[in-house]
């Protein structure tokens, strides 16, 4: 396939404190690793998925990825990631086959990411050659604070964006960016931008909000009964 779909699952969710890794944590009766995979699969190109679970977990993953009549859904890869997320997504891009073009990382923490999402940052690459990263306007009004939380000013709202996943980009780019990378990056946008390529925000969906505390799973949990009913 000309695109690969790197979602990373290898952190524990420390935040969210459930009796497994987050992306095996129950959500509405199945595993959020497994409400993400809908939506990958969802797309409408065809692609390479990579998976990348903690060490332990590689094996339960790859089950997940196998249907019914015990065959792997094709060009799907499981593989265990590492220390920290940029580790992990590292990883998951050595596995990608040479003819991979575009390459999207993606949050399997984001796990009502509509699939629409993929094929809206796939074409973005297609037609732009940048990183393109889904965002979506922030609502709080947002203070920058000193050491001692006093407030120093009030950052401009209009300007700001807040980024989610999937974020898409041109995979020789992407490879030559990780490969350079000395430090930790909040986002793959980042590190991508530190290599001096360029990257633009187009729409993102407010159900790509990432799964991160009791709270947010809370809140999946409602959007997903709500569409049931
Ligand atoms: N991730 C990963 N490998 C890591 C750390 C994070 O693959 N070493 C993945 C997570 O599985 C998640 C995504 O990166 O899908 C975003 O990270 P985050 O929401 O911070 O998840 P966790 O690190 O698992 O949660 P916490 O920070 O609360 O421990
Ligand atoms: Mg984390």
């Amino acid at each position: 396939p000309i695109v690969g779909v790197i979602v990373v699952a290898a952190g524990s969710g420390t935040r969210l404190g459930a009796a497994r890794p987050k992306a095996f944590a129950p959500l509405a009766g199945r595993t959020i690793l497994e409400h993400s995979l809908d939506s990958v699969f969802g797309m409408q190109r065809e692609s390479q998925v990579v998976v990348v679970v903690p060490s332990a977990l590689v094996d339960e993953a790859a089950s997940m990825v196998t249907d019914a009549a015990g065959a792997a859904h094709k060009y799907v890869r499981v593989v265990a990631g590492g220390a920290t997320r940029q580790q992990s997504v590292a990883l998951g891009l050595a596995e990608l086959d040479a003819s991979v073009r575009i390459v999207l990382v993606h949050d399997a923490a984001r796990a009502l990411t509509p699939s629409s999402v993929f094929d809206a940052v796939v074409t973005g690459v297609a037609q732009t050659a940048s990183g393109i990263v889904p965002g979506v306007a922030v609502t709080d009004t947002i203070k920058r604070v000193d050491d001692d939380e006093s407030v120093v000013e009030t950052v401009d709202r209009a300007e700001l964006r807040a980024v989610q996943t999937p974020q898409a980009f041109p995979r020789a780019a992407l490879d030559a960016a990780y490969a350079e990378a000395e430090r930790e990056h909040t986002d793959d946008a980042a590190l991508f931008a530190a290599a001096g390529n360029t990257v633009s925000i187009i729409d993102g969906d407010d159900r790509a909000f990432k799964i991160t505390t009791p709270w947010d799973l809370r809140r999946a949990e409602g959007l997903l009964r709500d569409t049931a009913a």
